[in-house]
């Protein structure tokens, strides 16, 4: 089991370079699959959701291969066996059940485990369905696992009840080999799928739309070309950086980002109080006022991030009077705030609606990632918590924070990894991945 300990009461300073896209990289990778060609991809960040997709598309007869730190080759298989990933790797990686599109775009079929619904929610996957069965795809859920067949698919016009994001990019993907035009109507906006639509176009494909309300595609019916693409940031390693600069009332310049995709982190942060300032490709943050209490509601692109919540609740622990968080995303997304009540936060739960009372300070305790943002926002607590905060489970923080232990130490924090015997490697990196 690995543990994440770090000391509170330290000021964050100096510079922090963040990694690729996490959700970026996942959809790109299975996009991948579509290819006849070699694809190059770069900015890939060393983590462990990487790890784990890598070897499942190994399983499928990809090769994959690190070229060196953040450069990662692929040369997709020319079949692959209807079996398909199988349950045990799938249930590690909810993700992989984006390689659905694609597989059934590029193989006509397709098999993958229904990925177990994880801490934060249920997490179906009935949009991708609707989705995929409009484009002419024969669907059948047995045992656990989706087989999806077709003799081809078509271009069709598909509404989504709910922007959501993996079933908006599970159909672009799909619908980039159909024959014929595709629109998806009420499409997710975010960041990582329009990098994915640049992705896809980078290979031959003809996507259109990408971070508006409607995305066109016309689908080319055949395959698409290899290719080299570089993964945009990662706007939510980004805005953790920036929340614990400000809980630990630092200076810190977070550099290789993208400041419009932070604009909704950027603007609560600046309404609690803190000193923001975006420069071209860095965001400089600085906590030295006393701050306010903020509401925030958290919505799809380009609302407030569901993945920043968690994190920004910790940072409102101790700033006085009454902040509100509204969680609209997703059903249970509040599984910080118990291991939070352990440090000495006052925080009620009502339904959707998390209310914090500022307290003067909180307390390092033993505490528990319960899922990765909530591990992250632990790591924050412990930044401006009163002792020594210890938090286990931590391989679930290191599913989606690049060196993050590191990059905190770098900045001053006191703050070590401790790694389980069932780990891989240092701090949760599996070793010679890039070797
Ligand atoms: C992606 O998950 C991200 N994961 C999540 O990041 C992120 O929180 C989420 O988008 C929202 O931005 C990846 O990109 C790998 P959704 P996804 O489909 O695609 C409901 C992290 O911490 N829904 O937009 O699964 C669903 O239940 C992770 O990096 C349906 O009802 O998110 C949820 O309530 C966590 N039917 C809402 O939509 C469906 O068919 C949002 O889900 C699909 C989704």
């Amino acid at each position: 089991m690995n543990k994440i300990v770090v000391a509170g009461g330290r000021k964050l300073k100096g510079r922090v370079r963040v990694s690729g896209a996490k959700n970026a990289s996942l959809a790109v990778l299975c996009a991948a699959m579509m290819s006849t060609g070699e694809v190059t991809l770069e900015n890939v960040p060393a983590i462990n959701d990487i790890f784990v997709l890598a070897d499942i598309l190994r399983g499928l007869g990809a090769e994959v291969k690190w070229l060196d730190r953040g450069l990662l080759y692929l040369k997709p298989p020319d079949r692959v066996s209807c079996e398909g990933a199988t349950y045990p790797e799938v249930k590690k990686l909810r993700a992989s059940s984006l390689l659905l599109g694609p597989l059934l775009a590029r193989f006509g079929c397709a098999r993958v485990a229904l990925p177990g619904g994880c801490n934060i929610g249920i997490r179906p996957m009935d949009l991708h369905f609707k989705g995929l069965v409009g484009l002419g795809a024969d669907l059948t859920l047995e045992h656990g696992c989706i087989s999806a067949e077709s003799k081809g698919l078509k271009g069709a016009r598909i509404y989504l009840d709910f922007p959501s994001v993996g079933a908006t990019e599970n159909i672009m993907m799909a619908a980039c080999l159909a024959k014929g035009q595709t629109v998806i109507e009420n499409v997710a906006k975010e960041p990582e799928l329009v990098d994915l639509a640049n992705f896809l176009n980078s290979l031959g494909a003809r996507v259109r739309g990408a971070g508006t309300d409607v995305i066109k595609v016309e689908g080319t019916g055949g395959c698409l070309d290899g290719g080299r693409y570089s993964i945009i940031p990662d706007r939510i390693e980004a805005g953790t950086f920036m929340v614990a600069a400000a809980a630990s009332r630092g200076e810190v310049i977070v550099e290789n980002v993208i400041p419009f995709h932070l604009q909704p982190v950027t603007a609560k942060l600046r309404e609690a109080g803190v000193d923001v300032e975006e420069r071209e490709d860095k965001i400089l943050v600085s906590g030295s006022k006393p701050y306010q209490n903020i509401d925030i509601k958290t919505m799809p692109y380009p609302g407030f991030p569901t993945d920043m919540q968690s994190p920004m609740m910790a940072m409102l622990c101790t700033v006085p009077g009454l902040s509100l968080i509204t969680e609209n995303i997703f059903e249970n997304r509040f599984q910080v705030v118990n291991e939070l009540k352990r440090m000495g936060a006052s925080i009620k739960v009502e339904g959707r609606v998390a209310v914090i009372e500022g307290v003067p300070e909180v307390q390092g305790a033993q505490v528990r990632a319960t899922d990765l943002r909530a591990g992250a926002a632990l790591v924050v607590a412990g930044l401006l918590a009163n002792g020594e905060t210890e938090i286990s489970n931590a391989e679930l923080i290191y599913r989606g924070y690049e060196d993050l232990v590191d990059k905190l130490s770098s900045l001053g924090a006191v703050i070590r990894g401790e790694d389980g015997e069932d780990c891989a490697g240092p701090a949760g990196r599996a070793t010679g991945e890039w070797s």
